[in-house]
């Protein structure tokens, strides 16, 4: 099987999730994985660190942001590609497996799009459109490079960073990017590893829903788990057989995600 796993950055803040690493050691003999990564926590720490403090915005449906200007886009790919990519290569290679980190602009993997403006709610409340920044959305993946290490029996890491048409970082949500990434490998399943066992409604674990089920459960959810599913809907509709949101922390992480042991499984049937 080919497996597309997301890493949360909510694993990645004290290092590498040792357990999951030693799973990709298990598994990889058997099937091809990918690495997504996200960070966003580590990359405040070190922006504050560098002494830019981080503006976060909030949308008018109250999503909050990081507001990425130039000098934010390129403390994010730094933290991303050099620190916590590495970090997870360096893991793999100690577990015995050659990983290799991209980011979306290496072999033009996740060419993105700008947004040109963001509206955001300003400090008094008032609905404001402001310069959109270093964000954006993938509009093209090109899984070709992926294609190359998978066939070579290298286990590709790659970070939430596209590349823009005008060649600057952006930065791009690693949820989707992982779904996105899924999608255009043709992948028989997408895995989000997290710091929770899965999506949570009513006070337990819900053990599986349709595309559609999910869909109509996002006003119910909270604001991480919300793009979680948002992404694995995405990955679903995208041709992926099955997404599946569980815990990075407990052993054998991904083992027991393939085999439904208590997580959430989103899946057309
Ligand atoms: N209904 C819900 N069920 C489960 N978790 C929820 C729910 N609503 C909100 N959450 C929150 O979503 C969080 C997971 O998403 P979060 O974005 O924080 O982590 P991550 O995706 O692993 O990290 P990163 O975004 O840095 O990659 C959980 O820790 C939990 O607090
Ligand atoms: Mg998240």
């Amino acid at each position: 099987m080919r497996i597309v796993v997301k890493i949360g950055g909510s694993l990645m803040k004290e290092g590498v999730p040792g357990p999951l690493i030693k799973d990709v050691a298990e598994l990889s003999p058997k099937h091809q994985l990918v690495l997504v990564h996200g960070g966003g926590d580590v990359v405040t720490d070190f922006a504050t660190r560098l002494g830019k403090e981080q503006r976060f915005v909030v949308s008018p449906e109250g999503i909050r942001s990081r507001y990425t200007d130039r000098e934010t886009a390129d403390i994010y790919q730094m933290v991303m590609t050099g620190l916590l990519a590495k970090r997870l290569v360096l893991a793999l290679g100690q577990a015995g497996l050659k990983g290799v980190s991209l980011s979306g602009a290496d072999g033009s993997l996740l060419l993105g799009k700008r947004k040109a403006r963001l509206v955001i709610v300003d400090e008094r409340g008032r609905k404001v459109a402001i310069d959109g920044g270093f964000t954006g959305k993938v509009q093209k993946v090109n899984a070709q490079l992926l294609e190359v290490l998978l066939s070579q029996g290298y286990v590709p890491v790659v970070s939430p960073v596209a590349a823009s048409e005008a060649g600057e970082p952006l930065n791009i949500d690693g949820d989707r990017a992982a779904a996105t990434v899924a999608a255009g490998l043709h992948a028989d399943a997408v895995i989000f590893a997290t710091n929770v066992g899965g999506l949570q409604l009513d006070g337990s674990v819900v053990a599986h829903l349709t595309p559609a089920e999910a869909a109509s459960k996002l006003p119910k959810i909270g604001f991480g788990m919300q793009k979680k599913v948002m992404a694995a809907v995405e990955a679903v509709e995208g041709g992926v057989r099955e997404a599946v949101i569980c815990s990075g922390t407990r052993e054998s992480p991904l083992t027991r995600a393939m085999a439904h042991d208590s997580c959430t499984v989103i899946s057309p049937a």
